[in-house]
């Protein structure tokens, strides 16, 4: 019999997403696919194509979700990654969580985005002119990329929405073979509440301490390397908090799971520094100054290593 930790029966008791979504998606997978796989009359015009997912997932504790498992990640690094990714010529799909950070948006304010704006003389908004450039400029490359077809964007919140999106999205890229990417930025439940088993009301404090058994989220990386897209690119991450482990854990992932690349990182150091491992290199890569972006340069490295497998 299979269990809550086997792919198969997490999709079986997994609270299907809306029909009318689900085929919204695929159609906009499949043009999206299309449309980037153009061949023109030289030859060489058809885009790789990277799924970059970004953002935790969610893990609800009752079906009529009150409370919810989160984790730390801001989604930072998938929409930076998406920015570079575009640059580098490739279309995206932007598998990102409800409400993270996105492309183009890094520079706005956290704090409120009313000190973007300004009020003039004639009592109209307008962006405040200390930050006119940066508005604009992300405005430009936002418009180009959604304008060119060249980036689509897909929601999740949940570990259950995630992990379905994910497989329509590898199933769908694996029609284009090598020139097809994943890059999983997503920090990913590693355990939840199987759905036949959860709370269906909201969970009562009256009861006394709550007492709860969470099961392994099956790792989806051998699935998505074996069966899902077989011949796509795969970087996987790999985050730790013991810098003893890291690297040993990233080339097992990378062996284990049959990855291209892992990419290690520590939750002090994260932003500043990563580990690209790979079969048989490591390569440590850090910012340079406080402006500099790391995954300028982790994309560029990928994208090498990328057109060499193509090739
Ligand atoms: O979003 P930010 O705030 O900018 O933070 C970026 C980041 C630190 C989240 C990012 O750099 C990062 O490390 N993301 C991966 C986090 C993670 O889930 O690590 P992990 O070691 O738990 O998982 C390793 C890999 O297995 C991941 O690529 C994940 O997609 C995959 N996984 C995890 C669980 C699961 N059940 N199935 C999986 O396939």
């Amino acid at each position: 019999m299979l269990g809550a930790e086997d792919p198969e029966s997490f999709f079986a008791t997994a609270p299907p997403l809306r029909d009318a979504d689900a085929d919204a998606v695929r159609t906009k997978l499949q043009e999206f696919i299309a449309r980037n796989s153009i061949i023109s009359a030289g030859g060489v015009d058809r885009r790789p194509i990277v799924c970059v997912t970004s953002g935790g997932t969610t893990v609800p504790l009752e079906q009529r979700c009150i409370r919810y498992i989160d984790n730390f990640s801001s989604g930072h690094r998938g929409a930076a990654s998406t920015e570079y990714i575009l640059k580098a010529g490739y279309a995206v799909i932007f598998l990102h969580r409800r409400g993270s950070c996105q492309p183009y948006c890094r520079f706005l304010p956290d704090d409120s985005f009313l000190k973007f704006l300004d009020v003039n003389e004639e009592s109209k908004v307008q962006v405040a002119e200390s930050h006119q450039t940066t508005v604009k400029e992300s405005i430009w490359h936002y418009c180009k990329a959604m304008e060119g077809g060249s980036l689509l964007k897909l929601q999740f919140t949940t570990i259950f929405e995630y992990l379905q999106l994910l497989r329509m999205v590898a199933t769908s890229v694996s029609t284009v073979g090598q020139r097809g990417m994943f890059y999983l930025a997503a920090a990913v439940s590693d355990f939840y509440v199987p759905w036949d088993s959860m709370a269906k009301h909201k969970i009562q404090s009256a009861g006394g301490p709550l007492e709860m058994r969470l099961s392994q989220v099956p790792k989806m990386l051998s699935v998505l390397r074996d069966q899902w897209a077989p011949l796509a690119f795969c970087v996987s991450f790999k985050l730790e908090t013991n810098s003893d482990i890291l690297v040993q854990k990233a080339n097992m992932a990378l062996n284990k799971y049959k990855m291209n690349i892992v990419v290690a990182n520590l939750l002090a150091t994260y932003k500043d520094q990563v580990i690209i491992v790979t079969n048989g290199a490591r390569n440590t890569v850090r910012t340079r100054n406080s402006d500099d972006d790391l995954e300028e340069q982790i994309i560029k490295l990928l994208a090498q290593k990328h057109s060499k497998y193509i090739c």
